[in-house]
């Protein structure tokens, strides 16, 4: 019997699995077969699939209020989320703007940016991902395919160089990678025009690459210098991904504005934008919202997902997990060199190989054979990207391994 879908053919899929449920970092297809779930949502899963405290949270809400639209009245849960953030954030960041989508929150991070210096223009670096609607696109460079057939895009976003991470010599990489920023106020966008630049700390769809830390305080440097807004977009970095509650934790940096989104709320669709109430104050009442940015239900399922985190055995779980995975890939990459390079933060690891057909290979024999989710990453798909529920077990870790080294051996 032939079924007629009636879904748009716009979305591609990695996996044809359909499934009905999941539980901690596991899925279950609606044939019943289970399947390690180590694409996460697209890094999103933080606290694996249907955390019962997250669960518990979102339907004690629903019984109160599923929206509850912040331009009408305030509901009880945003002052205590946008509290709890502050108390995450770095540096002096203590003022929220609440939207639904990573996309959404890079575009107020712009907007904010515009009138914050009456500037026009945004840096992004090579291989950048920021989203997928107009601007975002606009801003995001990591693949062709993003953007193809959608021009005219928005004008003003000029793209300077990120190192390369497989460059043979990395100081002279960063510094050609900052020459490169230089040579772009000096030749397509003055400073006095140049209102932010956004920089993932990690470069996430364009390959799982943490940036540099001289490459990072070089920027920060410059923007400092020109009056420049810095703004990390920690839309995958960020909620502890990286092993910090924050990729920048790494650098010692300060971002004026700093993007949330994907692991906030364990997979509710919810984001947010934090900056310095300073900066906030210069964006004019009403220029920006959204109908439902703050949603009650978003913001239970941000404060359980906090909670949560916030026991310190949650991020020591990512940074040794992290490591269990970094070892065991280095392992197996002594045995087999179409390994280039494997590097990476906490549980946000990239794994190089000499070409895509491997990776495409390698992911295909690790879902058919070793029932793991896997997805890949970069400008030319040859990154193998992990990204398990931050909630992966040391076992959990062992079989992605175990399925991994299977894939390696049968397709090498
Ligand atoms: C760094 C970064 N920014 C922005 C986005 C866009 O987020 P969304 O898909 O929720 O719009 C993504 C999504 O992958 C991302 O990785």
């Amino acid at each position: 019997m032939t079924t007629t879908s009636h879904l748009s053919g716009v979305w591609f899929s990695v996996t044809p699995l359909e499934v009905s449920h999941g539980k901690g970092c596991w899925v279950t297809t609606t044939t019943g077969e289970e399947y390690l779930d180590f694409a996460a949502g697209i890094a999103v899963n933080s606290t694996g699939h249907a955390h019962p405290k997250v669960a518990a949270a979102i339907a004690a809400q629903a019984q109160r209020f599923i929206h509850a639209q912040v331009n009408v009245f305030r509901h009880d849960l945003l002052e205590p989320l946008a509290a709890k953030l502050a108390e995450l954030a770095p540096g002096a960041i203590d003022t929220f703007f609440f939207a639904n989508s990573g996309a959404e929150i890079t575009e107020a991070a712009v907007k904010l940016a515009k009138q914050a210096t009456k500037r026009p223009h945004t840096v992004v670096f090579s291989g950048s991902f920021h989203g997928r609607t107009h601007m975002a696109m606009a801003m995001t460079t990591s693949k062709t395919g993003y953007r193809a057939g959608h021009a005219p895009l928005p004008a003003g976003v000029f793209v300077a160089p990120y190192p390369d991470p497989l460059a043979a010599d990395q100081d002279a990489e960063v510094a050609k990678a900052l020459w490169g920023f230089d040579h772009l106020l000096k030749s397509m966008t003055a400073p006095e025009e140049t209102a932010a630049v956004i920089l993932e700390p990690v470069l996430g769809e364009g390959g799982y690459i943490p940036a540099p830390a001289a490459f990072i305080h070089g920027l920060v440097e410059r923007c400092r210098q020109h009056g420049i807004l810095f703004i990390a977009d920690e839309v995958q970095s960020g909620f502890g991904r990286t092993g910090r509650m924050f990729a920048v934790e790494h650098y010692g940096i300060e971002p004026d504005i700093i993007c949330m989104a994907k692991g906030i709320a364990s997979g509710f669709p919810f984001a947010a934008l934090g900056t310095r109430r300073d900066l906030d104050d210069k964006w004019p009442k009403g220029s920006h919202g959204g109908t439902y940015g703050g949603n009650p239900m978003g913001c239970a399922a941000a404060l359980a997902t906090i909670e949560l985190m916030t026991d310190p055995e949650f991020l020591a779980n990512v940074n040794a997990r992290g490591k269990q995975l970094q070892d065991g890939i280095c392992e197996l990459q002594l045995q087999h060199p179409t390994i280039t390079q494997v590097r990476g933060l906490g549980l946000m690891v990239g794994t190089e190989f000499d070409d895509a057909a491997r990776v495409a290979a390698v992911t295909q024999h690790c879902l058919q054979e070793g029932r793991l989710i896997l997805m890949n990453a970069g400008t030319y798909g040859k990154v193998l990207r992990w990204m398990p529920p931050l909630v992966v077990s040391e076992r959990e870790i062992d079989l992605a391994l175990a399925a991994f080294g299977a894939a390696l051996k049968a397709t090498n």
